[in-house]
């Protein structure tokens, strides 16, 4: 039932091309313009959602990981606001909730208590309610007014993997389905999207190839007390996924932070040998960015810090400044935390087995957490 593996969680880091794939299925269907982005439960008409005039997503853990992505895709191809928010913060500050707002509650299990509550308080508010879920029938898409339902199949490890680039991949679904509504993308535009995240998969595939690689590094710091995950724009919410899984699964103390702020603070950490596990942009598009993480790492390198950068394959510009350079596909920037997040769970699950831990129920956890 491991399909070879120790842990349940190896086979779903590997399941993860397929689960990208299957959350895609039915979702376009093609007519003469092109074709349509078809929702699952879909209660909420076109014109309920042409009316939307702010976005508040609304998850806890890697599901907030996954909201924060869902930021960039939604506000670039809609232009609406969009605010992410901890679900357990939501109803205690009493958001500016009403007819016109859209809550995107994003949940693997459907059952946590934090997301499930802040749902109430956004339809008590009338706001209306949109659940990307795992789970078929559970009780925050039961109470939702539209349902995304992410296909990848139940996750048993307590860490989410698939769920995870699931949950990524059902927000550009829905980043392109309002962007269709509301008419800020043409049908074509949207076809074209749909047809770069089928390419996905195989992409996925190809980065899985290098898992032993990186469990070859993550066997070398095994030890180490701390490590740090940099990234910028939607490396940043990468990081902070990173470093999440660490420390569940390691019991490490790992922080992400977006590279910018690294001279407002965080750089003061770094000391010889601290590893720094660095998201790189693709050195294409946004060449700004791209210089600028450089030279962070430049900077980070020069103090001492053990880098392991992730970058695009073919980036020969970041090779001087890599202790350990990890080679991705080259993908569109939305789209590359779904090729950039899995070194870092082979790592932290790694680290962890080399440490000796269970992988699939990390001490002092629950996979569903069903009370606030
Ligand atoms: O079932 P949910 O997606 O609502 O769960 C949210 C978090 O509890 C979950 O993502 C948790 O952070 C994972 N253990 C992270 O790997």
């Amino acid at each position: 039932e491991k399909g070879g593996h120790d842990y349940f969680m190896l086979k779903e880091i590997e399941e993860q091309p397929a689960g990208v794939a299957d959350t895609l299925i039915g979702h376009f269907s093609h007519d003469r313009d092109g074709g349509r982005i078809v929702l699952d439960e879909q209660r909420l008409t076109d014109q309920e959602l042409r009316e939307i005039d702010k976005v508040f997503v609304v998850a806890c853990g890697s599901s907030y990981h996954a909201g924060l992505l869902a930021k960039y895709a939604i506000e670039h191809w809609t232009r609406l606001p969009v605010e992410v928010e901890l679900a357990s913060e939501f109803r205690y500050r009493d958001p500016v909730l009403d007819r016109s707002t859209l809550v995107v509650a994003i949940s693997q299990s459907g059952e946590t208590a934090d997301t499930l509550e802040a749902v109430r308080h956004a339809k008590e508010q009338k706001a209306r309610v949109l659940a990307i879920c795992n789970t078929n029938g559970a009780q925050i898409p039961r109470e939702s007014d539209a349902v995304l339902y992410t296909r990848t199949g139940p996750e048993i490890g307590v860490a989410s993997t698939k769920a995870f680039l699931a949950q990524v991949t059902a927000n550009y679904l829905l980043g392109l389905a309002l962007a269709q509504a509301r008419g800020t993308k043409y049908p074509d535009e949207v076809a074209r999207e749909f047809a770069e995240l089928e390419a996905m998969p195989k992409l996925v595939a190809r980065v899985l190839e290098t898992a032993p690689q990186v469990r070859a590094i993550a066997r070398e710091l095994a030890q180490v007390r701390t490590v740090l995950f940099l990234g910028r724009h939607v490396g940043y919410p990468v990081a902070l996924e990173g470093a999440l899984k660490l420390k569940e699964l390691a019991y490490i103390h790992a922080e992400g932070f977006a590279a910018g702020e690294l001279k407002h603070g965080p750089i003061a950490l770094i000391e010889d040998g601290l590893p720094v596990i660095v998201v790189m942009p693709s050195p294409k598009g946004r060449t700004v960015l791209h210089s600028k993480l450089l030279s962070n790492i430049r900077e980070i390198q020069a103090r001492g810090a053990r880098t392991i950068v992730i970058a695009e394959e073919g980036d020969e510009t970041v090779r001087p400044f890599a202790d350990h350079l990890i080679e991705i596909p080259a993908a569109p920037t939305l789209f590359q935390p779904l090729l950039s997040t899995i070194p870092l769970q082979v790592f932290a699950a790694e680290v962890a087995q080399t440490r000796g831990y269970d992988i699939d129920k990390p001490r002092n956890l629950a996979k569903s957490v069903t009370v606030e």
